[in-house]
């Protein structure tokens, strides 16, 4: 009989804080790596929309749309039966005004059959939080390096090296909370401001290089099997290598078809 685990709500998640369980979180971007994901029992499969550089081959995360990203989170979905949900609000469809972002949010959970949403920024987008919470979508925030805003932050750097910096990373974090996100990410900062400030909101900070001290860990699926050719961040731990495994099957196909080795006897009908 099949031992599956309890389906992930919300409420796990909120409270795997105060119950001191850390939480896992990996990208998926298509129904396979999700249902590896589930099976594999990591808390929340997140459909980031680090899609459009891992995926489709953009160098960032700016050309991603809304169609997009609900086409990949369909799919993600199918394949995750426990693991919690979460589909990241794409550059430029939250951030708009308040209908934009009650409207795509609204299509990750209608059509992306999603269970919450990501967005990026702190103080500035709480008020857009609050509505989206309001409307009963769960949200989880995102500080530090934030991506979609490379160009004004002059690339993909570590936040908070400066005590200007850390108040204002201190000051999101706290908005986001006030604006009912049901925990954070924190990307690239130093690991003693990642302890900081995941000690100073209730809800679960999950980073992502920012130190072991924060209340979960996140990682791009293709970067923690070694599936990638990009130079990969500091932070980043290859678990496995699976690219030069599949290189190398690939080359044994190519080389058996053309000495006319393959299909075999065992290969054939
Ligand atoms: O888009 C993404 O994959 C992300 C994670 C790296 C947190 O935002």
């Amino acid at each position: 009989m099949e031992n599956r685990r309890p389906k992930l709500r919300v409420d796990d998640l909120a409270h795997a804080k105060a119950e001191k369980r850390r939480l896992t979180m990996v990208t998926a971007y298509d129904w396979p790596t999700g249902a590896l994901l589930d099976e594999a029992g990591v808390d929340i499969v997140l459909v980031g929309d680090s899609l459009g550089m891992v995926a489709l081959g953009f160098s960032n995360t700016l050309p991603v749309t809304m169609d997009m990203m609900v086409h990949h989170c369909a799919a993600v979905a199918r394949g995750v039966k426990s693991s919690f949900l979460v589909g990241d609000m794409p550059f430029m469809t939250y951030k708009v005004d308040i209908p934009t972002a009650l409207r795509n949010a609204g299509r990750f959970l209608q059509e992306g059959n999603m269970e919450a949403v990501k967005v990026e920024g702190g103080v500035e987008v709480a008020p857009i939080i609050q509505k989206i919470v309001e409307a009963g979508i769960p949200v989880m925030g995102h500080i530090g390096l934030t991506p979609q805003s490379l160009h004004k932050l002059s690339g993909f750097k570590v936040q908070g090296r400066v005590p200007d910096e850390i108040k204002k990373l201190m000051e999101d974090a706290a908005a986001l909370q006030e604006a009912g996100c049901f925990s954070l990410v924190l990307e690239a900062v130093p690991a003693e401001v990642g302890e900081r400030l995941s000690r100073s909101v209730r809800i679960p900070a999950i980073g992502i290089g920012a130190g072991p001290q924060c209340d979960g860990q996140v990682l791009v699926f293709n970067d923690l099997v070694g599936l990638t050719t990009r130079k990969v961040p500091k932070f980043v731990k290859e678990y496995a290598k699976l690219r030069p495994l599949a290189l190398d099957a690939l080359k044994n196909f190519v080389g058996e078809v053309r000495e006319g080795k393959f299909p075999g006897p065992d290969h054939c009908y």
